[in-house]
């Protein structure tokens, strides 16, 4: 019995896991287990070795059960504690310091040319930045053969020859948003349409992708009046000065008759370019009253409505606004250049708040 139990606990100790202690239950105190044969025995002893006999088994029995259940337990516990050792999550190790992002210029001059024309009554509106090349240019009174279409530098989308869809090109500007609004909304409207354009161009003040502004506004009784406050509005609450210096310049578009280029008096000394002084003009925007073939193209009925439009360069105006002189850093992703010119995350620009602070 002794050699029993020696054998028994020895292997319930050194099983590696529960179907090697299943095979060690059923050899040993199992039906025909070699503890449940020698008690049937019992049987065969005199009652003198019965009376030591039968307990002696009941008690190895009884050992070797607690000692399955034992190692059982064991087993269930140190596979626990392997998964927990290998799910482990150390919650208590700090945040990555005080690295927050910023907001990128971009992005916050596009939420405060919003938040003053928001105040105007326009809308924001917005068209996909792969276009036709009818939206981009022949609905805006540039046909296939205007000059106007080489000196954009466009992107046309590489096709193939036997390709039926109609070409298409990375919109050049937002103008294409106002035919786009027009089909779908009617006259009249006021709406803004902020977003990305693409044009093959590279220097201090041109990326192949920058951004730009639409305005649009038509009714019944709009004329260039409308046009000239509505910009010198948006400028003084833009640059948050009173003497910002505006420049119309008598200019041409295709798309509106007549047409204006406005700039603003602006500096650049030492590489900082200063708003509102100096002998510099810096161009911001194209504007001017719709085309009637414009405003036919959107289905709407020029003899009916007429109105404003516009087109204004954010990436300009966040240089001069924050004195950022070349505008290919914006676009470099230069963690030093986020840190200094970007803006906290919560300083959303209203009119009420102050735009910038
Ligand atoms: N689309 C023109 C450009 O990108 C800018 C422009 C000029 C937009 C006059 C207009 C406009 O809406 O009326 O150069």
């Amino acid at each position: 019995m002794t050699e029993l139990r020696d054998k028994y606990l020895t292997a319930i100790a050194a099983a590696p896991d529960e179907d090697a202690l299943e095979d060690l239950r059923v050899t040993a105190v199992g039906k025909k287990g070699e503890v449940s044969l020698k008690m049937r025995e019992l049987g065969k002893m005199t009652p003198e070795e019965r009376q030591v006999a039968g307990p002696a088994l009941n008690a190895l029995k009884d050992e070797i059960n607690s000692a399955l259940a034992a190692r059982k337990q064991a087993l269930g516990d140190a596979a626990l504690d392997e998964r927990l050792r290998t799910e482990w999550l150390d919650v208590s190790l700090p945040a990555r310091g005080r690295r927050q992002g910023t907001i990128h210029p971009i992005s916050q001059v596009s939420e405060e040319v919003t938040a003053i024309f928001a105040d105007m009554g326009f809308a924001v509106a917005e068209g996909p930045q792969i276009e036709t090349d009818w939206y981009n240019f022949d609905a805006l009174n540039i046909p296939g053969h205007h000059p106007a279409r080489a000196e954009m530098d466009t992107f046309y989308m590489h096709r193939s020859a036997d390709d039926e869809r109609p070409p298409h090109v990375l919109r050049t500007h937002t103008s294409p948003v106002q035919i786009r609004t027009m089909q779908a909304q009617g006259a009249p409207l006021r709406i803004i349409a902020p977003g990305r354009v693409y044009r093959a161009d590279y220097d201090q003040t041109h990326t192949p992708m920058f951004h730009q502004v639409e305005g649009l506004a038509i009714d019944r009784d709009i004329s260039m009046a409308n046009l000239k406050w509505t910009l010198e509005e948006f400028v003084k609450a833009f640059f948050e000065v009173d003497n910002v210096e505006l420049r119309f310049r008598a200019s041409h578009f295709p798309f509106t008759e007549p047409s204006a280029e406005v700039d603003i008096r602006c500096s650049w000394q030492d590489g900082t370019l200063k708003v509102g002084e100096g002998d510099d003009w810096l161009e911001i925007l194209g504007s001017g009253m719709v085309h009637p073939k414009v405003l036919e193209a959107g289905n709407i009925d020029p003899s009916q409505w007429q109105g404003f439009a516009f087109g204004l360069g954010i990436d300009r105006i966040a240089m001069l606004k924050y004195g950022i002189p070349d505008l290919r850093a914006f676009f470099d992703s230069d963690l030093r250049w986020l840190r200094h010119y970007g803006f906290a995350g919560l300083d959303v620009p209203t009119l009420h708040g102050g735009l910038s602070r």
